[in-house]
């Protein structure tokens, strides 16, 4: 039998990455780029769109000449990518009519207020199953309308796209301006907070609500197909899978049955638990979303919980403070003291998501007296990623029932040991990294090659997945609970702390 490769990309939040894998699920080449952060104002992140385009071209290039190989013998190529982050381009130009908003951006706060109005921020919960938030694209493509001079009539005249960057990827992989496919899978277009959870359409009465034309938006096809073929570099390939990249990473971790969870650590941390074939509304905070769609098969869902800021907090603590000159150096200075001298982060930069959804809130340091040392913070900047996820694990079972017993992790924060056993003590059940860490990727691989026959179906997936590492709690439940009640009263201090 000849030997098989899919590719994938993933287009995430601070870089692209472009990996091969063979027909076993294993990583043959890697190649990654990082791209521009740009902070216009307090709370807004930008991206040039074009800017990523070419750094995903970069990165495919990258990893085919580390596999020597030719885009030819690929079977298929995968798409993943940071969701939400909201890209207008002109249909005759191909050019983007202004920078991409990111997901983190928050300057449709008041939007969002404004548009729930009486019935407050779960107006359109029922049918999307997200609060009323910045974080979701929607109100971000009205903001464009509304700001860009002529934006809106040159959208309704069906001048204008609008994708979030699957949508812009696809495109331009299949041709761009000559024939490229404007189209989204469900679990992208499920965090445009426009689509119907259970039509699997975009809702009628949420685009006129928010006032977004029907003309800018892509067709929304499921998360394993084939969309089109590339054009360019992959001449001849299928593009045949799309999926944010947390729902990859949980098609990447086989999270296949219900009651399975994964937590991906990437610029954020976002964990989340399959529920099935039918959508569970959240009384505590969690997302209702999707979590992939084969071909025609029947949609799963899952309740997710968001976090804004994890890893991000790290490049903070290295690009900002400068106190790390790169980001594993956070390990060694955190290791360096016993605990966090009494120190805590919270790291509410782009308001706090799950559980609270308060855009109002801002980051804090709490408990700073003179024998803090850099060492501590360290350990508290650590530490507010493992407490984050403890409040969204303790909301996933307020509304699901379901208490997970391990916790499989991955992303690149998941090299930390000292995270790992901390993030183990608080939930107080053992974490497990798989071997293949870069489950986004694979996710989006695996999608694609279901789609192309390279694999037979999920039993054959599952079947790769291997343990590599287990951390197991060893945190006594006096210190736990004193070191959770003092998270929670900083987190009090961040709430409210800017004035909208
Ligand atoms: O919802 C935002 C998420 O998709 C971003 O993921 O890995 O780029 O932080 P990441």
């Amino acid at each position: 039998m000849t030997d098989k490769f899919v590719a994938a990309i993933d287009q995430g939040t601070t870089s692209s990455r472009c990996i091969v894998f063979d027909q076993h699920g294993a990583i043959v080449a890697v190649d990654q780029r990082e791209h521009r952060q740009i902070f216009p104002k307090p709370g807004w992140v930008e991206h040039d769109a074009t800017e990523i385009w070419s750094k995903v071209q970069a990165v495919v290039a990258g990893a085919l000449a580390k596999a020597g190989l030719r885009a030819g013998q690929l079977s298929a190529l995968g798409i993943t990518n940071q969701r939400e982050t909201t890209v207008l381009w002109d249909r005759s130009t191909g050019k983007p009519v202004h920078n991409a908003i990111v997901w983190q951006d928050t300057r449709t706060a008041g939007l969002c207020a404004q548009l729930g109005g009486s019935d407050g921020q779960d107006r359109f919960r029922d049918r999307t199953g997200l609060p009323l938030a910045s974080y979701f694209s929607g109100p971000k493509v009205a903001w464009l309308l509304d700001n860009v001079p002529g934006l809106r009539a040159r959208a309704e005249n069906g001048e204008i796209a609008f994708g979030t960057i699957d949508s812009w990827l696809i495109w331009n992989l299949t041709g761009g301006t000559d024939g490229g496919r404007h189209v989204t899978d469900v679990t992208n277009a499920g965090r445009t907070m426009l689509m119907n959870l259970e039509t699997l359409q975009w809702d009628p009465a949420v685009l006129d609500a928010m006032n977004v034309p029907e003309a800018v938006l892509p067709g929304i096809r499921s998360s394993a197909e084939v969309y089109g073929t590339a054009v360019g570099q992959l001449s001849g390939v299928p593009v045949a899978s799309a999926l944010g990249d947390q729902q990859a990473a949980v098609f990447g971790q086989a999270c296949y049955d219900v009651g399975s969870a994964k937590n991906t650590y990437g610029t954020g941390s976002f964990l989340l638990l399959n529920t099935g074939d039918r959508p569970v509304p959240s009384k505590h905070g969690l997302l209702t979303t999707m979590g992939y769609k084969i071909g025609d098969e029947a949609p799963v869902y899952c309740l997710e919980g968001s976090i804004a800021i994890t890893g991000a907090l790290v490049q903070w603590f290295r690009d900002q403070l400068g106190i790390i000159r790169t980001a594993d150096e956070i390990e060694p200075l955190a290791a360096s003291v016993e605990d966090n001298g009494g120190a805590y982060i919270v790291p509410a930069f782009s308001g706090l998501f799950a559980p609270y959804w308060r855009s109002d809130a801002r980051g804090v340091v709490t408990g700073l007296t003179r024998y803090v040392t850099a060492g501590h913070l360290a350990r508290a900047v650590l530490e507010a990623t493992s407490w984050q996820t403890r409040e969204v694990v303790d909301a996933m079972y307020q509304d699901s029932g379901v208490r997970i017993t391990t916790l499989k992790v991955d992303g690149g924060m998941t090299k930390n040991g000292l995270l790992m056993q901390h993030q183990a003590d608080v939930l107080d059940v053992p974490v497990i990294r798989p071997r293949v860490s870069e489950t986004t990727c694979l996710g989006a691989a695996y999608a694609a090659g279901l789609a192309t026959g390279v694999w037979n179906g999920l039993d054959e997936l599952k079947s790769h997945w291997r343990k590599d590492a287990e951390w197991t709690p060893a945190m006594s439940s006096s210190v736990r609970d004193r070191e959770y009640r003092n998270w929670r009263k900083a987190v009090e201090k961040s709430l409210g702390w800017a004035e909208e």
